[in-house]
């Protein structure tokens, strides 16, 4: 063979790789009768760091529009997503709050330590009714965090009867006088938080007996039936799964919680910076992400187990990217900047929820704002919308929306021969017959070319939205806020029956067929 020939044949050879390499494919199938929950994008908001003070909550002297003392942009902001529920008052600071402290004249309110979140001085302005006021705002629905550590079964029974109860009782009097006539109807409540860590270090039998007696005691209003949560596992803690449905009956409890947060070196004294890492901790940190589909794939076996016929959900209501905090700010108040790759767990995330919509019926990122994986960050009267923001954004679209079941076969994404699938997807159907296909690639070089076919589904055109940027480390800051936001998207087209995409590098997409 002479040189030329030979090197014509490496050429074809090195191109047929490539073509391989960068190509997936994907089959939708109308064939279902699962509805992604609107819960699945549910938000997290605890008294921790400048979330809440200084987050949702101002000083009266702060020159930003406020209804009381609640900004009102940030109100807008969220809104524009469509946010659906919003879990308070923590976490942690769950279980040391003592719910009568936050209500009655402000001045008079108690104050106390905030021990969990750097040692400040909680003044209690922000209660029961700051919180419902602002779901009220916000049009979503509250999901109390009640009290199981450190409070007593009877606070937790009078918090649930000052809320909702319509009566004569004293306690329900007081509501009246503290400015609020009618039930709220807060039909979520979890029964602890983290009881096998913060909440009480409890293992998964105690904590069973103590959900029996606290959730025997949080009782139904009229037309108030309650959604009790039971504090569910830490991460891969399929022992508390296990031992907690075996001994709570299915009826008790409306879901189990999961936590689990994407640490980007697997190692939380050193987390890892959120604003400067390399590739290869990109691919960890991605890695790290994509074990919430091992999580929810093993714990949903297990809840299989005691109850087959899926009557209680999965309630994974903290995840997201923790990271060390921004230097220089205070490391109890767990703030750090966001993404673009943070975006992409987001959506990755979001993906593995929709496509387990059977089971995970909520969910909440943490936290909203100014704290961990925020949607929002603000410096005093600024705000920005951070790339998980825009993700949420994207993705409103499945609320409530008919889940479409998907095959695909991917390309891998390869770092130092590790490797992960380089495109990750969810579809569904809204109510008006439109298809939303969201679409992830994680490569980082890499453009994807995506061949879908869609089995029973009529469609004519297809538009859709875009987030990327130029790196994976980009963020937006307070000098350059919109550095990253949405952009349409051109790189979708009809071609026969099928649907033809390219996914850049490092991208999330939602597409719309109409
Ligand atoms: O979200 C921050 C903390 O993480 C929460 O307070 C706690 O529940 C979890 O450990």
């Amino acid at each position: 063979m002479n040189l030329k020939k030979y090197f014509f044949l490496i050429f074809i050879a090195l191109n047929i790789t490539c073509y391989a390499q960068n190509m997936a494919s994907l089959s939708i199938s109308n064939n279902s009768n699962q509805t992604i929950s609107k819960y699945i994008y549910g938000q997290f908001a605890e008294h921790l760091g400048h979330g809440i003070y200084g987050g949702f909550w101002v000083d009266k002297s702060m020159s930003v529009a406020k209804q009381d003392r609640i900004r009102l942009d940030v109100v807008k902001a969220l809104k524009e997503i469509k946010i659906p529920s919003l879990r308070w008052p923590g976490g942690c600071f769950a279980d040391e709050y003592h719910w009568r402290d936050g209500i009655g004249p402000t001045a008079q309110r108690p104050r106390m330590v905030n021990t969990n979140w750097g040692g400040v001085t909680e003044d209690n302005s922000f209660g029961t009714h700051e919180f419902l006021e602002l779901c009220s705002l916000l049009g979503c629905e509250p999901y109390i965090a009640a009290n199981v550590g450190s409070g007593t079964v009877e606070e937790m029974s009078k918090w649930i009867e000052y809320v909702n109860s319509n009566s004569t009782s004293t306690v329900v009097q007081l509501r009246k006088q503290n400015g609020h006539p009618e039930p709220y109807k807060v039909t979520f409540w979890g029964i602890g938080n983290e009881s096998w860590g913060c909440g009480g270090n409890m293992t998964p039998e105690f904590y069973s007996d103590q959900f029996k007696k606290y959730a025997s005691f949080a009782k139904n209003y009229p037309s108030v039936p309650l959604k009790k949560i039971a504090s569910g596992p830490n991460a891969d803690d399929y022992n508390w799964t296990e031992v907690v449905m075996k001994n709570i009956p299915n009826w008790m409890m409306w879901g189990i919680s999961l936590h689990y947060y994407t640490i980007p070196t697997g190692n939380w004294s050193h987390k890892g910076s959120a604003t400067s890492f390399s590739e290869n901790e990109y691919f960890e940190t991605m890695v790290n992400c994509l074990k919430m589909e091992e999580l929810v794939t093993k714990h949903s076996a297990i809840m299989d187990k005691y109850d087959p016929n899926k009557h209680v959900a999965l309630v994974v209501d903290e995840w997201g990217v923790w990271t060390d905090v921004e230097p220089g700010t205070n490391p109890g108040f767990l703030y750090q900047q966001n993404s673009l790759r943070d975006a992409l767990i987001a959506a990755t995330t979001l993906n593995i929820f929709n496509n387990h919509c059977h089971r995970v019926k909520a969910a909440a990122l943490a936290q909203t704002i100014n704290v961990l994986q925020s949607l929002i960050l603000t410096d005093k009267d600024k705000m920005l919308l951070t790339p998980t923001y825009y993700i949420f954004d994207m993705y409103k679209v499945h609320q409530d929306a008919k889940y479409l079941p998907i095959k695909l076969s991917s390309p891998d994404y390869e770092v130092d021969g590790k490797k992960i699938s380089a495109i990750n997807v969810s579809a569904s159907q809204d109510a008006s017959g439109k298809i939303h296909i969201s679409l992830v690639n994680l490569d980082v070089h890499n453009n994807i070319t995506i061949s879908t076919s869609l089995k029973d589904i009529q469609w004519k055109t297809v538009n859709g939205q875009i987030l990327t940027s130029a790196n994976i480390t980009d963020i937006n800051t307070f000098q350059q806020p919109d550095k990253l936001h949405l952009e349409s998207f051109k790189g979708a087209k009809k071609d026969g029956d099928n649907l033809m995409v390219v996914m850049p590098a490092k991208s999330a997409v939602t597409l719309e067929l109409e």
